[in-house]
């Protein structure tokens, strides 16, 4: 395996195994789940969201239930996610950035980071992986 720089691993990872993610699961497995965080808005929304931010967003398959919804943007660390998130999802919005540090031209009504909050912890500050 090539050498992998403190900060990339996980851009790495996912993007040699991005084709793995569509044999373990189904977009159809994402469903109760994707519920469920439409649940949880709905019940603590202030203001009625339409836009909403996904960090980490993978290949889309959440945002498939939720994007009749919500105007969905999706941010991604891998490439080849976020390539297989657009096929999946052509309304939506999905740009390359980092969670920990992506800026955004626009503002977003709701943000969600499903399964992928702990990598907003992954480095320390100086970008050393701990683990
Ligand atoms: C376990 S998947 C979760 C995908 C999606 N949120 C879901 O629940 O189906 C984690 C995703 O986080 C992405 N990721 C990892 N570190 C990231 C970072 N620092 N910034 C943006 N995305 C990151 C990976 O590329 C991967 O697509």
């Amino acid at each position: 395996m090539e050498h992998i720089k403190p900060g990339n691993e996980k851009q790495h990872l996912y993007n040699s195994y991005q084709w793995v993610w569509d044999i373990i699961g189904t977009v159809e497995d994402y469903r109760k789940f994707a519920g469920y965080i439409a649940d949880r808005i709905r019940k603590h929304e202030r203001i009625r969201t339409r836009t909403l931010l996904h960090l980490g967003c993978g290949s889309g398959c959440i945002d498939h239930h939720l994007k009749d919804q919500f105007n969905i943007t999706g941010v991604d660390i891998s490439e080849k996610m976020l390539e297989s998130a657009r096929k999946r999802n052509p309304e939506c919005k999905y740009i390359p950035g980092d969670m920990r540090n992506v800026q955004t031209e626009n503002s977003y009504d709701a943000v969600i980071i499903p399964e992928s909050i702990d990598y907003m912890s992954s480095c320390f500050p100086d970008g050393t992986p701990h683990f």
